[in-house]
């Protein structure tokens, strides 16, 4: 799958941009705060529907403007699509085409999957679970919708009996009240449990095979899935498992959770564990080892989609040449070479070996030159 055609209008510092791309390497390069990464951020935005730098989509809209639009042409198993998103700031309204047809935000996913990887992505391994969830989730959605509508539906649960829990805390309520929503909790957190562990076992696999070509078969990496909650979770188990597993437990924490107006276990509060060998990655690994591993799951995060969906997604690499050293920067242009489309960011177009065919373009101040391509 690639993108021939990216298409702007009020995006970030963007007035207006319209970009054929080669369905290869294309290297973005320029000074800082010129709008590289915002480049990447809206190929991102087409193909995940937010961005990954803002939760406020309105920032995505040029200043000054009250509408954004963005579009890519691309060209997946062999027939050309498109997908084009606008965002009215006021009256607050968001439009999705695909190929000129008015979808809903929740079957954009999937249609043109992205997988991005920049120094943030460091924090995966030492940063807060919550990181990890999103790096799961985003990972699965992208190639299976229905569990992308069952962790909508469950975000939607979890959020519903939060206020009730503190409504029942102030009195409010009744603590009856949260049968209605114990039994829906239950099965969409089951299903997302089946989901989950089926992709962490696959995922783990990978990584680890990528792994070991990466660091030179002389370590190994595991990624393990980390229920929170006491007791024996029904690990491997069927969706009733963990359907009788969740009901114990809201009976369980009913209690505590009314005190404290929140629901305090589910996959919502969940970990994903990288085990380098024997121990826990956070606290052995080196900042070298730490970033071999991020690249590993990276790689193996694009291999993962491929697998799931029968082609390779599209990769953004934001500044990351920049952080790995000459060996890690080959070892992950081979793995890209000839068959994902890939965009990278950095200083200088020349960042890549000589041998290594790319697009240039020059980028300053909302603009793109074209910094010749061909050879960079
Ligand atoms: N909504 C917006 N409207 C206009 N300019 C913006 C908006 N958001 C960010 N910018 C500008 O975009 C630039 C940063 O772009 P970015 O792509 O992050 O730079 P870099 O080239 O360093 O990756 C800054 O100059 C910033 O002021
Ligand atoms: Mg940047």
């Amino acid at each position: 799958m690639h993108i021939d055609r990216l298409f702007v209008r009020n995006f970030r510092n963007y007035e207006q941009g319209d970009w054929h791309l080669s369905p290869g390497i294309n290297i973005f390069y320029g000074e800082n705060a010129q709008g590289k990464t915002n480049l990447l951020e809206a190929v991102y935005y087409c193909g995940v529907g937010h961005s990954h730098r803002t939760s406020q989509e309105e920032d995505l809209i040029r200043w000054g403007e009250n509408q954004l639009a963005a579009a890519v042409q691309f060209t997946r198993q062999g027939l050309q699509h498109t997908l084009q998103l606008k965002r009215e700031r006021q009256p607050r309204k968001k439009e999705i085409k695909l190929d000129r047809q008015v979808i809903r935000a929740k079957e954009q996913l999937g249609e043109m999957p992205v997988v991005l990887f920049s120094p943030e992505d460091l924090q995966l391994i030492k940063g807060e679970p919550a990181l990890r969830r999103r790096f799961l989730d985003l990972e699965i959605a992208q190639s299976n919708r229905r569990y992308y509508q069952d962790l909508v539906r469950y975000q939607r649960i979890v959020l519903q009996r939060n206020k009730l829990l503190k409504a029942i805390r102030e009195g409010l309520a009744h603590k009856n009240e949260l049968e209605a929503w114990d039994q829906p909790f239950s099965d969409s957190a089951a299903n997302l449990m089946v989901e989950r562990e089926k992709a962490v076992a696959h995922f783990s696999a990978l990584a680890n095979e990528v792994h070991q070509l990466i660091a030179g078969g002389r370590e190994s990496l595991q990624v393990a899935y980390q229920v929170a909650g006491e007791g024996q979770a029904p690990s491997g188990g069927t969706k009733s498992d963990w359907q009788a597993w969740y009901e114990r437990l809201l009976q369980n924490t009913r209690t505590s959770d009314i005190a404290r107006g929140s629901t305090s276990l589910g996959p919502h509060r969940d970990d994903l564990l990288f085990l380098l060998k024997e121990g826990p990655f956070k606290a052995f690994a080196s900042q070298g080892q730490q970033r071999t591993a991020v690249l590993s799951l990276k790689i193996a995060e694009v291999t993962f989609v491929q697998q799931a969906v029968g082609f390779y997604p599209i990769l953004l690499l934001d500044d990351v040449m920049s952080e790995l050293d000459q060996k890690r920067r080959e070892q992950l242009l081979a793995f890209i070479s000839g068959k994902i489309q890939t965009f990278i960011t950095g200083t200088e177009c020349s960042m890549l070996h000589p041998d290594s065919m790319a697009a240039c373009f020059m980028v300053k101040n909302g603009a793109l030159g074209d910094g010749g391509s061909g050879s960079n």
